[in-house]
């Protein structure tokens, strides 16, 4: 099995997880004889839909390697409890708190992610066989809501470089589209459109999906996805805005049409695109400059690209970031 290296540069997840998470995590995976994670993934745990403590036993995800994972001495782990409790997930309600209280009944077992569009590999999968030739990474990033608050999650995820690789869009393929799960009897704000459009949708350009950062999340802090944190699997792009990282993902598809992003149909003055993290550029109701820690009392300065500029910058060279939002 390949195992990446995270870059030297980088602190180890055993330096930032707290280290009482981080030694049962890992007593967990040794005893379980490193077992494949993805043909684990589903089978041998109960759901953790609402749990606002991390469940410590029977986590199906195993091994897990470390990542390129990239945050700074300021960048403590936020907490489990508000990782799970402190969401926005609009199927389930618009109040932070609802994903957690609403999404018990969400139900992801089994669940079948469809590839399509311009690409040499579609078809139809059961979430075993979509996450088996992938290696289970753990990468800690920022996450920085267009709300200007933010968080630091040890996720664990694939690479989505690697998953486009293996579809193998063609040459007219420009733009990857993600799409949520419809399931209006689990999803109570589903049963209203006034909310959002149904399905969720979002996208990435095709070198957006291929940059290293970008994984397809399936856990959290060692453990499989609560569903209010978008079980089973969801997007990770830590560069840009929270909007952009889609849960409960079924379907992706290659086009060489920029995808109709929700919150770009919903309010195409306030929300674009691109959504790069970028405290030069405001949103139309408040200011991006700045940003709430969860768990901090001062606002901190908020970083460009959320601090990943070194590893993202050049997919946005000669663009005007002003206007392409
Ligand atoms: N995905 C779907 N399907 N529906 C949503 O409402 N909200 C987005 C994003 N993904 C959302 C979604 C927003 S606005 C943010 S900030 C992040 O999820 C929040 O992720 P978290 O709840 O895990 O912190």
């Amino acid at each position: 099995m390949l195992i990446r290296m995270a870059r030297k540069s980088t602190p180890k997840s055993s330096e930032i997880t707290p280290k009482d998470v981080y030694l049962n995590r890992r007593r967990f995976i040794a005893g379980t004889g490193l077992i494949a994670g993805s043909a684990a993934l589903g089978l041998n745990s109960a759901p953790v839909s609402a749990a606002v403590e991390p469940p410590g036993a029977n986590p199906a995800l195993s091994p897990i390697v470390d990542g390129y994972s990239k945050v700074g001495a300021d960048d403590p782990l936020t907490p489990y409890t508000d990782v799970t409790s402190y969401n926005n997930f609009y199927e389930f309600g618009t109040g932070k708190g609802d994903p957690v209280e609403n999404a018990g009944p969400f139900n992801p077992k089994p669940w079948e992610i469809t590839v399509d569009g311009m690409c040499a590999n579609p078809g139809t999968m059961g979430l075993e066989d979509f996450l088996k030739p992938h290696d289970l990474e753990e990468r800690i990033y920022r996450l920085r809501c267009v709300e200007a608050w933010s968080m630091v999650v040890p996720w664990v995820g694939i690479s989505l470089a690697d998953v486009v690789k293996r579809f193998e869009p063609n040459g007219s393929a420009k733009y990857v589209q993600f799409e949520t799960i419809v399931r209006k009897e689990e999803m109570v704000g589903q049963r209203s459109r006034r909310i959002l459009p149904w399905p969720y949708i979002e996208g990435l350009r095709l070198d957006e999906a291929m940059n290293p950062l970008a994984i397809l999340a399936v856990g959290l802090y060692g453990e499989e996805l609560p569903n209010q944190n978008g079980a089973p699997i969801r997007l990770m792009t830590p560069w840009k805005y929270g909007f952009k990282s889609i849960k409960s993902i079924v379907k992706i598809t290659f086009t060489d049409k920029k995808p109709k992003n929700t919150w770009q149909v919903m309010a195409s003055n306030e929300y674009g695109f691109y959504a790069n993290v970028n405290p030069g550029v405001d949103h139309p109701r408040w200011s991006q400059a700045r940003e709430r820690r969860i768990g901090d009392f001062l606002r901190r300065e908020t970083l460009m690209f959320n601090g990943y500029e070194e590893e993202v910058g050049e997919l946005y060279a000669g663009m005007n970031l002003r206007k392409e939002y």
